[in-house]
């Protein structure tokens, strides 16, 4: 054979294998993924019925004309395992099982979702996956499972980068594509090691229904951690994420009552520059019409997905006082305006600070207000309220 057409077949081949497919996999979770968890508002109260339910508000409320697509069940499904080692879901609560739910799920045109851990037991002490991960993860494929949080309880001396490269290895072999959802918590700093691994790996400790402050899991051992302290523990970790493995700083409560209305805007908007996964954990069936316009805004939530999948970072802190911004696709800037105090304050960004220089003319569109504010050059202010943002983009 020509030397040239070997060259031509072998890029072909390489192109097509399932190394390279399997290096950077594109093809899943290109743009952050968007979902729905049971874990923030329901806990262990999960059952087929309430997911079924689940799925039928996502369709009927617009969420899933929004762009969520994953249904996932958190903890608590799982019960044992049975004498062969087959991971058994809670007969009482999962009547049907969860080839039955999955397929429900599927017929709604969404993605089906499981919760799982690297340790023995998972954190509410059901059956983990560890030493069962192929069995698990040709079960899951089997049943229909399109998305994997894998949690990092009791897995004591275990190493984390081995133990999840083992279960994506066990989840390439099913040839299912399932989103795989690290939940390590940023312990060993799985954005030095994720990419390849999963899709998004967690970056702290579980997100609280609050606006800022921590609190430690026992006394000397850190923490649960409101929305605005979850936000400081981004900066820095910008660079690790696009598309295909994404920083995960925990799922949304917007709506789950423990902020105000623009504190929750506030949330979902960082979430939305931070191009973080955005999985809603409220009741969907039940929703206030300001949570659902939260959830289903398109103009921030095109912010999220946009396809050049870069992370937004702090360009500017002046105390309470900060400036975030994103590089999108079309080279304007997203850019939130963020008030920490608890009183309104006028926020400036400045061309320079987005990487433009200070004479250029640029359009700003408010994007909560869904209004174009005209042309700007050099800078932008805004007066923005207590606890609030002002999310705008500019366009030059
Ligand atoms: C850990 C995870 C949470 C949730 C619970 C379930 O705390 O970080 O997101 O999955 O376990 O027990």
């Amino acid at each position: 054979m020509k030397p040239r057409i070997l060259m031509i077949l072998s890029a072909i081949f390489l192109a097509l294998s399932p190394v390279s497919l399997g290096a950077d996999r594109p093809a899943i979770a290109a743009t952050p993924p968007m979902g729905w968890n049971s874990w923030n508002k329901f806990g262990c109260n999960v059952s087929e019925d309430l997911i079924r339910q689940i799925a039928d508000a996502m369709v009927t409320s617009g969420m899933k004309d929004a762009g969520y697509q994953y249904v996932v069940i958190d903890d608590c499904w799982q019960v044992e395992r049975d004498a062969t080692g087959n991971i058994v879901p809670d007969p009482k609560r999962f009547p049907s099982g969860m080839k039955a739910l999955a397929d429900y799920v599927h017929s709604k045109g969404l993605k089906f979702g499981l919760y799982s851990d690297a340790g023995t037991k998972t954190c509410a002490g059901r059956p983990g996956g560890r030493g069962y991960e192929f069995q698990d993860a040709r079960q899951y494929a089997a049943w229909g499972v399109d998305y994997l949080k894998y949690d990092w309880c009791s897995t004591t001396t275990q190493d984390a980068p081995s133990s999840y490269a083992l279960m994506r290895a066990a989840l390439d072999a099913t040839g299912r594509p399932i989103v795989f959802s690290l939940c390590e918590w940023g312990t060993a700093k799985p954005w030095l090691w994720g990419k390849g691994v999963g899709n998004l790996w967690r970056t702290t400790g579980d997100i609280q229904d609050r606006w800022e402050g921590k609190q430690e899991w026992s006394p000397g051992n850190c923490c649960n951690y409101g929305m605005l302290a979850i936000l400081d523990i981004q900066v820095g970790l910008e660079s690790y994420a696009g598309p295909g493995h994404w920083n995960d700083p925990d799922m949304l409560e917007v709506g789950n009552g423990g902020m105000s209305t623009d504190e929750y805007r506030a949330h979902f908007s960082l979430w939305s520059i931070l191009a973080a996964p955005l999985i809603a954990g409220n009741d969907i069936r039940t929703m206030t019409p300001e949570i659902h316009d939260i959830l289903t805004n398109k103009e921030v939530i095109a912010v999220n997905q946009d396809p050049l999948g870069m992370q937004g970072r702090r360009v500017r802190k002046d105390g309470d006082l900060e400036v975030w911004a994103k590089p999108l696709q079309d080279g304007s800037r997203a850019v939130i305006l963020l008030n920490r105090a608890t009183d309104a304050k006028e926020i400036t960004v400045s061309w320079l600070d987005l990487g433009y220089p200070a004479h250029l003319n640029a359009a700003v569109r408010d994007l909560w207000q869904g209004k174009e504010l005209g042309q700007a050059k050099g800078t932008f202010s805004a007066k923005v309220g207590p606890h609030s943002v002002v999310v705008v983009t500019i366009k030059p």
